[in-house]
């Protein structure tokens, strides 16, 4: 399933990232690649440990935690802290699929990938090329989309991000492991969870609800792992 989900961030908080952006140190966007994808790797990127990095890391994950479509569709068990890159200048990122699992530097925990994200920083109309190009079994999808927003899809999917022609394309980038590690069953307890909030808001306080409601729990047993 690719979702994307809007107004992750405001646009007050991405005047400050861009702030934090501006005055940072940049480093080769290799060093987070595995090796096949650092042959097609071609950006610069914030260094993970950066002060910058963890003060927009905490932003964004304390966003995150408040953003129902986001918490509803990655019903995530772990998130790695965000990375942030820059594409400018013909920088582009080949087809690739993201490494399956990340440790989390200077910890001993791991992220198993099940979902990437990709939540924009700069306006479309401030560069000329820069999509995001997914492909699955549905065909290809590509996002550019305006700053503050985030595109969310299975790190299963073949990706590229097509060459910067004009201007600087930044972004923060980052992965979830999911609670629910198939995307077939997260996208079933998406759709039933919209449905019921669809419910909720047509015909409150209704029985079908309360057990829709309760399959959804029981679904939500069965596949989670924690
Ligand atoms: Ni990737």
């Amino acid at each position: 399933m690719l979702l994307k989900i809007p107004n992750v961030l405001t646009a007050e908080q991405v005047r400050e990232c861009r702030a934090l952006m501006e005055q940072a140190q940049w480093i080769d966007g290799k060093v987070t690649a595995g090796y096949q994808s650092a042959q097609a790797k071609n950006n610069i990127q914030l260094p993970e440990d950066s002060d910058a990095a963890h003060r927009m890391g905490d932003m964004i994950m304390a966003a995150l935690s408040q953003n129902l479509l986001f918490m509803s569709a990655a019903l995530p068990l772990k998130i790695f802290p965000p990375l942030f890159n820059c594409y400018q200048g013909g920088h582009s990122f080949g087809t690739h699929v993201d490494n399956a699992i990340r440790p989390v530097k200077g910890t001993p925990h791991k992220v198993r990938t099940d979902l990437s994200a990709t939540l924009f920083l700069s306006e479309p109309d401030e560069y000329d090329g820069g999509e995001l190009v997914m492909e699955d079994t549905y065909g290809v999808h590509s996002a550019k989309l305006p700053a503050g927003h985030l595109v969310l899809y299975p790190s299963t999917s073949l990706h590229h991000v097509t060459p910067v022609t004009r201007g600087a394309r930044l972004a923060s980038f980052f992965w979830i492991q999911s609670m629910v590690r198939e995307d077939s069953e997260r996208a079933l307890l998406f759709d039933l969870d919209m449905g019921i909030q669809r419910l909720r808001q047509e015909h409150p306080q209704s029985q079908t609800e309360v057990s829709l409601t309760g399959v959804y729990h029981n679904l939500l047993r069965k596949w989670a792992d924690t």
